[in-house]
């Protein structure tokens, strides 16, 4: 695919954790050891991993798992079901990014959630990144703040998508 070209030939699947994690890693945690940048949910039977294909290679991923807001405990109730979702590991292949890739997963992951009677998501936002969940209808919820060292992000910002009743 050319840089002029639209993403019309690239599909987005529902995969395995395994699928998403070389390109989750490669993007957002480069130089690290294959297979190790793994989430505690990624395995959870809800969780839900998403690849955008083009001609059989993996060009996007994102993953959507159920995950209460740290900073907001009082959309935690009620359990056992938090109805809160996180999105991580949205990340397109840099050759690909700018033409819809990462908007169409991220469509694919909210209606995962949203299957999953959703009321609140979520996410920690890069900077980098934050006019890119803005122009999905995202909105920032906290200024920005450091990650833990371990996470090597650099600095973040709370961000939400807005679902009927579920912010107060
Ligand atoms: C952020 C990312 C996932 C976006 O995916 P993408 O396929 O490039 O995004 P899209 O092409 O769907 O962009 C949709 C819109 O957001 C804008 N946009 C995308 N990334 C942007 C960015 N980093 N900053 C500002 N705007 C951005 C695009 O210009 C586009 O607007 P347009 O439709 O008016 O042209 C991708 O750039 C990426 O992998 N970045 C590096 C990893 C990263 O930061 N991931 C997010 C971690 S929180």
């Amino acid at each position: 695919m050319s840089r002029d070209e639209s993403c019309a030939d690239v599909t987005i699947h529902r995969v395995g954790a395994d699928s998403v994690r070389p390109l989750r890693a490669a993007v957002l945690r480069p130089g690290s050891i294959p297979g190790t940048f793994t989430y505690p949910d990624d395995d959870a039977p809800a969780t839900g991993h998403f690849a955008a294909l083009l001609g059989g290679s993996i060009t996007g991923v994102v993953t959507m798992l159920e995950e209460s807001c740290p900073h907001r405990p009082d959309l935690a109730e009620p359990a056992p079901r938090l109805g809160a979702w996180r999105l991580r590991g949205m990340a397109v292949d840099p050759d690909l990014q700018g033409r819809g890739i990462g908007s169409r997963l991220l469509t694919r992951a909210i209606a995962h959630a949203l299957d999953h009677d959703a009321r609140v998501l979520w996410c920690k936002a890069r900077l980098g990144a934050v006019s890119f969940y803005l122009h999905n209808g995202w909105h920032a919820f906290s200024p920005a703040f450091e990650l833990a060292e371990v996470d090597k992000v650099g600095s973040v910002r709370l961000m939400r998508f807005d679902l009927p009743g579920a912010w107060p």
